[in-house]
């Protein structure tokens, strides 16, 4: 018998170690505007910094890398030159896919077995909800016993601690609780000396949470939603961002901003620039891409919502 938590944790090490699957798209996958308004913001934030480094939780494919690499190189020549770039990820087949797709930007990508004491911008799209969640309903916790779901008292004190620090305690409901996520926080509060973490992903605050009484785990497959996720899927869940902002204050993350994906693109300088040439543009593969930015403004534009916290310097 394994907590459901150690059972999530298994099977999304498994699903990214193995082959690279395309079960579902990520925004950078969808269109390279993403990364361009990423880039864009992150910039605002570290063009001062006399040696920046911009570090990427979860890399994925390479391609918002590469997104945010070539806008920087094009549009931001002097940050571009004194930017380093790295990269931290699990999968080996995942990290030798990002080196291919980075080869022209040797000499300026790294990749990182961890953290480390840096000034710059920690960032990730879609890396929160990957991590492995404790699964918790009136008190008690979600087990799996060869394929059987058990519900047992919570395992782990930490987790009872969360749970009434965040005001859950009288919620029927069912509420998945990440201690890596806040353990990631932690790491990412200590090692950022100066300057921002910005994390993009599937989310929700404590005040939404009634929408998902039966909780936001989901499993994907060749394109398709399950609700209940099993072997050979991608295991998610919708990230809590109120345990986010809350932690964050203990390790010195203090919130700047809160907004959705869509807000978060329209505030970007880049991504109106290719919605007005694209929607003025008779070709067919601009038209295609039109529908891909309105696919990242209005399926993603509102279930996406982007934290971007400052690391307070302490005195
Ligand atoms: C859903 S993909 C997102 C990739 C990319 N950020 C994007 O937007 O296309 C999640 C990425 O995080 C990595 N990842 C997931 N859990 C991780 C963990 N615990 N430690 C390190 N990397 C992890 C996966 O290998 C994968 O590259």
């Amino acid at each position: 018998m394994i907590s459901f938590r150690d059972w999530m944790e298994e099977k999304v090490k498994e699903y990214y170690k193995a082959d690279f699957r395309r079960d579902f798209f990520t925004a950078p996958e969808l269109d390279r505007a993403f990364g361009y308004a990423l880039a864009y913001h992150i910039a605002q934030f570290i063009r001062d910094f006399p040696k920046p480094i911009i570090f990427e939780l979860g890399g994925g494919s390479g391609a918002l890398a590469f997104d945010i690499l070539t806008y920087l190189r094009e549009k931001e020549e002097k940050l571009f030159e004194k930017t380093k770039y790295y990269i931290y990820d699990f999968s080996p087949k995942l990290i030798s896919l990002q080196r291919e797709r980075l080869k022209d930007f040797e000499g300026k990508v790294y990749w990182a077995e961890d953290l480390f004491p840096m000034e710059g911008v920690v960032f990730s799209n879609e890396f929160f909800d990957c991590l492995p969640v404790h699964v918790i309903k009136g008190g008690k916790e979600l087990f799996i016993d060869r394929g059987e779901e058990l519900w047992l008292d919570i395992s782990k004190e930490e987790l009872r601690r969360v749970i009434k620090r965040m005001g859950y305690e009288t919620l029927s409901q069912v509420i998945e609780i990440s201690l890596e996520g806040i353990a990631f926080l932690e790491k990412i509060g200590k090692n950022l000396l100066k300057g921002f973490h910005i994390a993009i992903d599937y989310g929700y605050t404590t005040k939404e949470m009634v929408k998902f009484p039966e909780g936001t785990l989901v499993g994907y497959k060749n394109h398709r939603l399950y609700q209940r996720p099993s072997e050979g899927m991608d295991i998610t869940a919708h990230v809590n961002f109120s345990i986010l902002e809350e932690y964050g204050r203990d390790f010195g993350l203090e919130r700047v901003a809160f907004l959705n994906l869509k807000d978060f693109l329209l505030q970007s300088l880049p991504f109106l620039e290719e919605l007005e040439s694209l929607s003025l543009s008779d070709s067919p593969e601009d038209i295609e891409r039109l529908s891909r930015l309105k696919t990242l403004l209005i399926s993603m534009g509102y279930r996406f919502k982007v934290l971007i916290q400052k690391k307070l310097q302490s005195s």
